[in-house]
């Protein structure tokens, strides 16, 4: 980091369990790192030095509240690390955040969104910006994957039913890459030298992902994980199922700058356990996709410039 300091600022969400803890664990480790994290609820398990600042992913006041409590503890420093790792899968895609809006498509996409771009003003030159998304976005890995953009239709889906909940969740990480790309994409992030980067862990076992589902659905998941996965993972990689610890050092990696990706590139896959750079779905490679997710988060978020990123 190029500021003449002695400390590294990391600020990150979704460090309370699954892959991100194990990633908490590793950056807060580093000498010479103060981690902030936003958490739900009290009396988080979570490294000692490292501050907890209360965040619910499911209101965007509560965005807004953590976005000011991090900017006023900064005081003059500066966030050299950003990490938006949190994320969940319901088995519906019928609840709604406090604003109204399909949850899932709230908490992983427009949350974040709100959060990266309140942030960005705090970042230090050449920080790094890490958005955990997943190869669910991808209709080459998987058929639920979206293959075409209806902001309105996440935020306000007209449809409900089996396996509704799955394909928010993957159009929600197909909304965290657009998000990346944009961000990448932008003027002052390109001045700054700010790196972007999004990543996908791959499929990682024993995280609590999809634990508000029901019994039966999360049983089925695991008999899948166990059978299928195994069988289809001998012939496609990315079915390969990963474990916590390697997800959560490959997002720290990535944090940390340890594992950059080639010039020009920014999504990371992690198979079998190492970091590859593959392109992601055409889709989340289209402009058009990317600007008027923007557009139409920022209305959503309550900014009023609707200003393309570049
Ligand atoms: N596991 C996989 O196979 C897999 C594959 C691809 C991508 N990913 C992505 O990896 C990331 C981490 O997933 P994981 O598998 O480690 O899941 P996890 O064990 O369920 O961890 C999710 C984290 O997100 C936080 N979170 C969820 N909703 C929140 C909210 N409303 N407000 C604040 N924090 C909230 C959780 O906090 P609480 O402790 O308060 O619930 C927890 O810290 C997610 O973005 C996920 O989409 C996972």
């Amino acid at each position: 980091m190029n500021q003449a300091k002695s400390q590294r600022i990391v600020v990150m969400t979704g460090v309370t369990a699954g892959l991100g803890l194990h990633a908490l664990q590793k950056i807060a480790a580093q000498p010479g790192t103060r981690v902030i994290v936003g958490a739900r609820g009290s009396g988080r398990a979570v490294p000692p030095g490292v501050e907890v600042i209360p965040l619910d992913l499911a209101s965007l006041a509560s965005v807004r509240q953590f976005s000011e409590a991090v900017t006023s503890r900064l005081e003059s420093g500066r966030i050299d690390i950003l990490v938006l790792n949190a994320g969940m899968q319901a088995s519906t895609n019928e609840g709604r955040s406090v604003e109204g809006y399909e949850l899932t498509f709230a908490v992983n996409h427009l949350a974040h969104y709100l959060l990266a771009r309140l942030l960005l003003s705090q970042m230090a030159d050449q920080g790094r910006l890490v958005i955990t998304t997943s190869e669910t976005h991808d209709p080459a890995v998987t058929p639920i994957a979206p293959k075409a953009l209806d902001p309105q239709a996440l935020a306000h889906p007209d449809k409900s039913g089996f396996g509704m909940g799955i394909r928010a969740y993957a159009a929600s990480k197909l909304c965290n890459l657009l998000t990346a790309q944009s961000f990448a994409a932008m003027e002052e992030v390109r001045a700054r030298k700010l790196a972007v980067i999004a990543f996908s862990p791959g499929l990682t076992g024993g995280t609590s992902l999809g634990r508000d589902s029901p019994r039966a659905m999360r049983a089925v998941v695991m008999l899948l994980m166990h059978t299928v996965f195994r069988v289809v993972g001998l012939f496609r990689p990315e079915y390969v199922i990963g474990t916590p610890e390697r997800s959560g050092e490959a997002l720290a990696e990535i944090a940390l700058g340890a594992v950059i990706p080639p010039p020009g590139r920014i999504y990371v896959s992690l198979v079998k356990g190492k970091p590859t750079f593959p392109d992601p779905s055409q889709l989340a490679r289209s402009r058009e996709a990317r600007e008027q997710l923007w557009r139409e988060s920022a209305v959503m978020v309550g900014f009023d410039d609707q200003a393309p990123t570049q």
